[in-house]
């Protein structure tokens, strides 16, 4: 059982390298795909108070502010990108300088860029997605776009835009994002008896660093002033909060599952199997390859039957 385990996910790992040497391109276009947005060629329908209403991209507009400062300009520090939690509303904001007065009939408008459509003008919300909403006070500069519950898909460019001829256009990019915690190594290690287990828990994308970190062995609180001893907690606090549990001279009793639960992320478990030394043998007949990890540090072996069997996989995938 433990050995089929094993086998399927080093094929994993193999072929997911194998992807990443073989397709390249596929893994450089995704890396490419944020900056994606942005046409060299746009129009829309924005400022309705404005008969020029074509909605340029322009690194020109956003570069060439005026050098002494006649027209509008934006506040770039109060103006940044936002990483958003999933569901959690996000307001992105837009503050423009010397936007003038009444008279000039200046607009300050949000425009996604996905499908360049236009979402705010001053304070008024142009769109029917009731997530989106327009916050603009009188007398101040500030042009905010908050989005409630944003989902993944909301990611992206939005364009705050200056109703000037040409228009003038400062980018915001969106990131929603979701707690996630990660156990290294899982979902399965094998550890020989006698070392040291050492699970890695970490916690992304986190609003704050969770208030603590506890880790259960087979469904029951891990203390660590238990007679069996040697169990000790090591959590690094920061923007990704990292939790190393470490139980010297792993024995067979230790095996099961291990799951690490943040206090404000979701908890993940990885199934730990203690090898004794009849076990342990295996990795010297060359016949089965395993991840393993001894005193802390992992390494890989791999067989040629193994390269066959990636051969033969590669073979079907890309024939
Ligand atoms: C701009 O886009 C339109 C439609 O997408 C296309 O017909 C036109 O040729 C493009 N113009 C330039 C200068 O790329
Ligand atoms: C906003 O994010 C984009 C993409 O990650 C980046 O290219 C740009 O420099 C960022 N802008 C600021 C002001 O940090
Ligand atoms: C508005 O701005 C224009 C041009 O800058 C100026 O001539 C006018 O007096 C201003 N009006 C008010 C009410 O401030
Ligand atoms: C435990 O493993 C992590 C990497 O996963 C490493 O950074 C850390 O130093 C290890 N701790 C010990 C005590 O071996």
């Amino acid at each position: 059982m433990a050995r089929r385990g094993l086998e399927g996910e080093l094929l994993g790992l193999l072929l997911a390298l194998a992807f990443c040497i073989l397709c390249p391109d596929y893994v450089s276009s995704a890396q490419r795909e944020p900056g994606k947005g942005i046409p060299g060629n746009s129009t829309a329908t924005a400022a309705p108070s404005n008969s020029d209403n074509s909605i340029r991209s322009n690194a020109a507009a956003d570069g060439a502010r005026p050098t002494p400062r006649t027209g509008p300009y934006f506040d770039l520090a109060a103006s940044k990108n936002v990483t958003a939690l999933l569901g959690k509303t996000a307001y992105l904001n837009c503050r423009v300088k010397n936007l003038g007065n009444k008279t000039l009939n200046m607009q300050v408008s949000w425009v996604r860029h996905r499908d360049i459509h236009l979402l705010t003008v001053g304070r008024y919300t142009y769109t029917s997605d009731q997530r989106f909403r327009a916050i603009h006070l009188p007398h101040t500069e500030d042009y905010t776009l908050q989005i409630k519950y944003p989902q993944h898909r909301d990611s992206g460019i939005y364009e705050c835009q200056i109703s000037t001829t040409p228009h003038m256009s400062h980018f915001v990019h969106l990131n929603v994002v979701e707690p996630t915690t990660e156990i290294i190594g899982g979902p399965d290690l094998y550890i020989d008896r006698g070392s040291t287990i050492n699970l890695t828990c970490v916690v992304l994308y986190s609003p704050e660093p969770p208030a603590y970190i506890f880790w259960n062995h087979n469904d029951a609180i891990i203390s660590y002033d238990s007679p069996r001893g040697g169990v000790s907690v090591v959590t690094e606090k920061g923007e990704t909060t990292t939790s190393f549990l470490l139980i010297q001279q792993a024995r067979p009793s230790d095996s099961g599952t291990y799951q690490c639960n943040p206090s404000n992320a979701q908890s993940k478990s990885v199934v730990v199997h203690v090898l004794n030394e009849a076990n342990s043998i295996f990795p010297l007949s060359g016949e089965y390859p395993a991840a393993m990890q001894r005193g802390g540090q992992a390494f890989l072996l791999t067989s040629p039957v193994h390269c066959l069997v990636l051969l033969a996989c590669l073979l079907l995938a890309f024939s």
